[in-house]
């Protein structure tokens, strides 16, 4: 699975020109895309880039990776990030590193958004992984409760859980909030429930990024399939 993280970042890299301003992923398939811009930045390329979280940062800065932040310049021309799940439409399902919220703004502000993942993350409908929502701690239970009513408007539920850390913790993002993982098995129609969950106040972010990938890289046991957005 390593193997086919790494193909696919390969392939993305193929897409970075010299003197691009980049938004560098979070996650495991991401890092090899710093791992092998730092590489090629070794060997005299020059980009600049902007990490999506304070681990990917860090990664990017032991690679030799020169970064800045979106306050000093204005757009980015490439954004290349994995996804926790890509349906056909290349929307998506991110956070379950955690860092959606950076990840979004990123993305956004990026002129082109390849997401690069091994074949897995390919769905027929969003859902299976269930969906992080990023939320302020205060008034938890009514942001739930806002939720639980937005979920129902889009025909979907499940059980909802605030994220916890290896030690037992609640996480807390790069932003210093929490995050709700909703377990929705299926989610017909993620831009709709996307639009509902952005207006509950409380919500921060949430995990479904609607019309932000244009290309998908999928790395499967029978080669790389690039998947670009209808
Ligand atoms: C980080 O918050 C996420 O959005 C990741 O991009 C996503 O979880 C994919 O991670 P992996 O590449 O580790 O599967």
């Amino acid at each position: 699975m390593d193997a086919l993280k790494r193909q696919a970042a390969a392939r993305a890299l193929e897409h970075v020109q010299d003197g691009m301003k980049l938004g560098l992923g979070t996650g495991s398939t991401a890092k090899h895309f710093v791992d092998l811009l730092g590489e090629k930045v070794a060997k005299g390329m020059r980009v600049i880039g902007v990490p999506t979280s304070e681990a990917t940062r860090a990664q990017a800065q032991a690679c030799g990776v020169p970064l800045t932040t979106l306050d000093e310049i204005d757009h980015l021309d490439l954004t290349v990030d994995g996804a926790d799940e890509c349906d056909g439409a290349l929307n998506l399902i991110k956070g379950g590193g955690g860092a959606l919220l950076r990840e979004k703004i990123v993305a956004a502000a990026s002129d082109r958004m390849i997401v690069i993942a091994d074949d897995s993350k390919w769905v027929d409908v969003l859902g299976r992984f269930p969906l992080p929502v990023e939320v302020i701690p205060f008034g938890l239970a009514a942001t739930q409760r806002a939720i639980v009513s937005a979920f129902a408007q889009s025909g979907v539920s499940g059980q909802m859980e605030v994220r916890k850390a290896k030690d037992g913790h609640v996480f807390v993002t790069d932003g210093g909030h929490w995050i709700v993982d909703a377990h929705l098995g299926k989610i017909p129609d993620a831009p709709s429930l996307a639009g509902m969950l952005s207006v509950i106040p409380g919500v921060v972010e949430h995990g479904l990024f609607i019309g932000l990938a244009r290309t998908a890289v999928l790395a499967g046991a029978q080669g790389i399939r690039v998947v670009e957005r209808r």
